[in-house]
């Protein structure tokens, strides 16, 4: 393969972007969607506060462009995200635990009734766990009044409103065997055990040198592929730049190409101009769309050329 994404396609996965729809009438912004990826995230376009800003009254037009866009082009689409404790609108952190589980469910319902079909997976749970040595769940509208509870019953939600999508669990800091990994561990070890419904684990995997490439990232996500569940690479940036960035990058696509269940990768955005770590270089294109040292790593590692 020529491509991310050809090249992913001939190790079985697939390759993905965070896409913003702000930005779906800049003409290189698409021509380089189009061409190295084949899969999309939204990057918060299907974030609670962008579909129901306003309880019960759901304005899908973003999120609905980014979509067809993909669709047109073949490329898969993840959902992100339905139950997060983040960006978030104030009317739910003001319901009763009763209103508050009811929203809820229907939120999971409305949206992912929407996009029915249309999404191999969903974060269904986004960062429900402290960082830190507690292996705690995070404070939360969702924490705080409905209990550790909130997450199977979500997962139970999305199951019945798409059968056809993938579910997954989706964390930070989670890449390494650490306190929060085990954490997330032990809850998916449960739902199995129980029958819960959930079948993926997406791994952030967002790196700087404070938190770099975990030694043992391979050995977590082959942990919790052993689970059985698939495991994902959700939304990969590595700060930095030349020749370091690009070994971190290369041994991060070989840790997903050595697990089997691993399915696929996605980068937090096409380009460095527009990545949510302000004034970093976290990304494989630069801000003018050339191929990074650090793209020639992916892709290399992918076994293309
Ligand atoms: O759309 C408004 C705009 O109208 C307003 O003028 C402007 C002023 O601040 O804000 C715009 O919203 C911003 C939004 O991105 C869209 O650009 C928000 O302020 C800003 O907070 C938001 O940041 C996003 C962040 O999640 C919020 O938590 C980033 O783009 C997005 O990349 C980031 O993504 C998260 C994942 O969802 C979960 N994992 C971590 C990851 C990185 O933080």
């Amino acid at each position: 393969g020529t491509t991310l994404a050809s090249a992913a396609a001939g190790k079985g996965r697939y390759f993905g972007t965070a896409v913003a729809a702000s930005h779906l009438g800049e003409s290189a912004y698409v021509s380089t969607l189009n061409t190295e990826f084949d899969s999309v995230t939204p990057e918060n376009e299907m974030k609670w506060d962008a579909l129901e800003g306003t309880r019960n009254s759901f304005s899908f037009g973003s999120a609905d462009r980014i979509v067809s866009h993909a669709q047109s082009r073949g490329m898969k689409v993840r959902g992100h995200t339905l139950v997060w404790h983040s960006q978030l609108p104030g009317w739910v952190g003001g319901l009763g635990a009763a209103d508050l589980r009811s929203a809820m469910n229907h939120h999971i319902t409305q949206v992912m009734q929407h996009y029915k079909g249309k999404i191999h997976s969903w974060d269904v749970v986004n960062e429900a766990f402290q960082d830190g040595g507690s292996g705690a769940r995070r404070s939360s509208p969702f924490q705080d009044k409905l209990g550790n509870g909130f997450i199977e019953e979500a997962f139970r939600t999305a199951r019945a409103a798409d059968p056809g999508a993938k579910l997954c669990y989706n964390d930070y800091n989670t890449d390494g065997v650490n306190a929060k990994s085990n954490a997330v561990y032990a809850m998916v070890k449960d739902f199995k055990a129980r029958g819960v419904p959930i079948d993926c684990v997406g791994f952030q995997s967002h790196f700087n040198s404070a938190s770099p490439v975990p030694g043992d990232y391979r050995a977590n996500l082959q942990r919790f592929a052993d689970l059985g569940v698939d495991v994902q690479i959700t939304e990969l940036d590595i700060e930095g730049s030349g020749s370091s960035q690009a070994t971190s990058y290369g041994t991060a696509v070989n840790a997903c190409l050595a697990v089997a269940r691993c399915t696929g990768i996605t980068v937090w955005g096409v380009t460095d101009k527009y990545s949510w770590r302000s004034g970093g270089t976290p990304l494989l294109f630069d801000g003018n769309y050339h191929k990074k040292p650090a793209y020639h790593a992916v892709l290399s590692a992918l076994g293309g050329s």
